[in-house]
C-alpha cells in the first residue's frame, strides 16, 4: 500500500518489537511460573520453544506485516487477494484483533497493580512491614473495585495517549526513552540483588536442569509462556512489521528480539529470586510472587523503598510498551478501514477495552463468585477472558505459520526472507511442520481441562481442516 508509514530508523522495529515483547510476561509471569514449575527444567523447555517455534513464527508474522504494509485485518485481506488464496485466512487478522482487545482489557488492570505498588514503595508505606501486613494490603487492593478501576483507568489512558500521538511522535520517541531506562533500572535491581540477596541460590534454582522437576502441565505452560512473551499470534508484531524498513533482515531481527526478551526474563528471574532467597521466602507463591513476596523483600532491606519504587517503575514502563502494541493493530485497522483520525480510532479501542477491563476488576471482588461466568464456565469473568486469549494466541500462531508456510507464494516468501536457500528451507520446515505440530499439542492439551473431550476433538478437526485447506491452496515454490 502506498503512503503507509515506515519507522523513521531502520532499527526502530527492533526497539518497538522488544518493547512489545518485554512486559508483565517477563517480569511478573515468567518468574512465578518458573517458581511454580521447578526452575531450570521449565526454563529449558521455554528456551527451546522460543528458538525452535517462536523465532520462525515471529519471522512469519513480521513478514505478513511488512509485505502487506497494512494493519493485520486489512493486510491479511490484501494478501489473500494478491496471493490468490482463500479469504478465510483473513480470520488471522480478526482473531488477532479480538485477542489484542481481550489481553489489553486485563493487562491494564494487572499493570494498575504495579502503579499501586510504585506509589506504596515511593511513599515508604511498606517500610518494615511484615508478611501479614503486606499480604493483607494486597488483598485489600483486590477487594477494592474503586481503587483498581482508578489505576486501570490511569494506566490505559496513558497508553492511549502515546499511541494517539502516532507512530513517530508517540510510539517511537516514547520507546527511545523508555527502553534504555528500563534496561538500566533492571541492572540496578540485579546489582542490588547480588549485593543484598542470595544470587548463588537463585542461579542454582534457575539453571539446574532436572527434567524430572517438570510436570506435563509445566511443560505446556512453558510453551504457552514462550508465545505470550514474544507477543506472537495477536497481530501486534504484524502491525509493527507493517512499518518495518524493507532493508532490515527478518531473521536477524527475530533472533535479536528473542534474545533480548529471553535475557530480560532471565535477569529479572535472577534479580527476583536473589531477593526471594536472600529474604528466606518461598519460590512457589504464584501470581503473588511479585506483588506480595517482593514488597516483603523490599520492606526488609536497606533503601528497600527506593529500590522497590524503582523496580515497580520498571514494571510499569515494560507494561506500557507492551500495551501500546496491543492498541496499535486495532487502531490502525480503524484508521485504514473507516478513515478515522488516529485519536478517534485509539479512543474507540481504548474505551471499549477499558469497559471490558471492568469485568476483570470485579472478578476479584463483587463478582468473585456466583456470576453467569461461574455457572457456565466454572470460572470468573477474568479467568474466562484469560482462557479465551490462551486459545486465540496459539490458534493465531498456528494459522500464521500455516499461511506463511503453505498458502503464500513461496517465491515471494523467499524474496522477503532475503536469505540463502538452506535457511529458507529450514525456516519453511519449521513453520510448515514443527511449529504447527508443537502449537497443536499445546492447544489440544490446554483445552481438555475445560470441556472434557468434546473441545479437543473439535480442535483436532479444526486443525486438520485448516491444514487440509492450506494443502489445497498450496502454491508451488
Ligand atoms: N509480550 C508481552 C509480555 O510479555 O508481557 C505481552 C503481550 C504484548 C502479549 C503484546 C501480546 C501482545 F500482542
Amino acid at each position: 500500500m502506498s503512503g503507509h508509514n515506515v519507522w523513521t530508523h531502520k532499527g526502530t522495529f527492533l526497539l518497538a518489537a522488544v518493547g512489545s515483547a518485554v512486559g508483565l510476561g517477563n517480569l511478573w509471569r515468567f518468574p512465578y511460573l518458573t517458581g511454580e514449575n521447578g526452575g531450570g527444567a521449565f526454563i529449558l523447555i521455554y528456551a527451546l520453544t522460543i528458538f525452535a517455534v517462536g523465532i520462525p513464527i515471529f519471522i512469519a508474522e513480521t513478514m505478513l506485516g511488512r509485505t502487506s504494509r497494512q494493519s493485520p485485518i486489512m493486510g491479511m485481506r490484501h494478501l489473500t487477494k494478491t496471493h490468490k488464496t482463500s479469504r478465510a485466512w483473513e480470520s488471522i487478522g480478526w482473531l488477532g484483533a479480538a485477542a489484542a482487545f481481550l489481553i489489553l482489557s486485563f493487562y491494564s488492570v494487572i499493570a494498575g497493580w504495579a502503579l499501586h505498588y510504585t506509589w506504596l514503595m515511593l511513599t515508604g508505606s511498606l517500610v518494615g512491614a511484615d508478611a501479614t501486613t503486606i499480604s493483607a494490603g494486597f488483598d485489600a487492593l483486590l477487594a477494592s473495585p474503586g481503587l483498581m478501576t482508578l489505576y486501570h483507568t490511569l494506566f490505559i489512558a496513558f497508553s492511549a495517549l502515546i499511541v494517539g500521538l502516532g507512530i513517530h511522535k508517540g510510539i517511537e520517541s516514547g520507546l527511545r526513552i523508555m527502553m534504555p531506562a528500563l534496561f538500566a533500572i533492571l541492572i540496578v535491581v540485579l546489582i542490588y540483588g547480588v549485593i543484598n540477596g542470595d544470587v548463588g541460590a537463585a542461579a542454582n534454582f534457575l539453571f539446574t536442569f532436572n527434567i524430572a522437576d517438570l510436570s506435563l502441565e509445566g511443560w505446556l505452560q512453558a510453551m504457552g509462556q514462550s508465545f505470550f512473551t514474544l507477543s506472537l499470534g495477536m497481530g501486534a508484531i504484524m502491525a509493527y512489521g507493517a512499518y518495518m524498513s524493507s532493508e532490515a533482515s527478518l531473521t536477524r531481527t527475530a533472533i535479536a528480539v528473542a534474545f533480548v526478551d529471553t535475557a530480560i526474563a532471565m535477569v529479572a528471574g535472577l534479580a527476583i529470586f536473589s531477593l526471594v532467597f536472600g529474604a528466606g521466602l518461598e519460590t512457589d507463591q504464584g501470581p503473588g510472587l511479585m506483588f506480595v513476596t517482593l514488597p516483603l523483600a523490599f520492606a526488609d532491606m536497606p533503601f528497600g523503598a527506593l529500590v522497590g519504587g524503582v523496580f515497580f517503575i520498571l514494571v510499569l514502563g515494560a507494561a506500557i510498551s507492551s500495551s501500546i502494541s496491543l492498541i496499535e493493530p486495532v487502531a490502525a485497522f480503524l484508521v485504514e478501514r473507516f478513515d478515522m483520525t488516529r485519536p478517534q480510532a485509539v479512543t474507540i479501542m481504548v474505551v471499549a477495552a477499558w469497559a471490558m477491563g471492568l469485568l476483570t476488576v470485579v472478578s476479584f471482588n463483587v463478582w468473585a463468585e456466583g456470576t453467569i461466568f461461574h455457572a457456565l464456565f466454572e470460572r470468573s469473568a477474568f479467568e474466562f477472558i484469560e482462557l479465551l486469549t490462551n486459545i486465540f494466541m496459539p490458534l493465531g500462531g498456528l494459522m500464521i505459520a500455516l499461511f506463511a508456510g503453505w498458502a503464500l507464494t513461496q517465491s515471494e516468501v523467499m524474496k522477503e526472507l532475503g536469505t540463502n536457500i538452506t535457511w529458507f528451507k529450514t525456516w519453511r520446515l519449521l513453520v510448515r511442520f514443527v511449529g504447527p505440530a508443537a502449537v497443536s499439542f499445546v492447544f489440544l492439551r490446554t483445552i481438555p481441562q475445560v470441556e472434557g473431550y468434546v473441545v479437543p476433538t473439535l480442535g483436532a478437526l479444526l486443525i486438520v481442516g485448516v491444514f487440509a485447506l492450506s494443502q489445497r491452496l498450496r502454491k508451488s515454490a
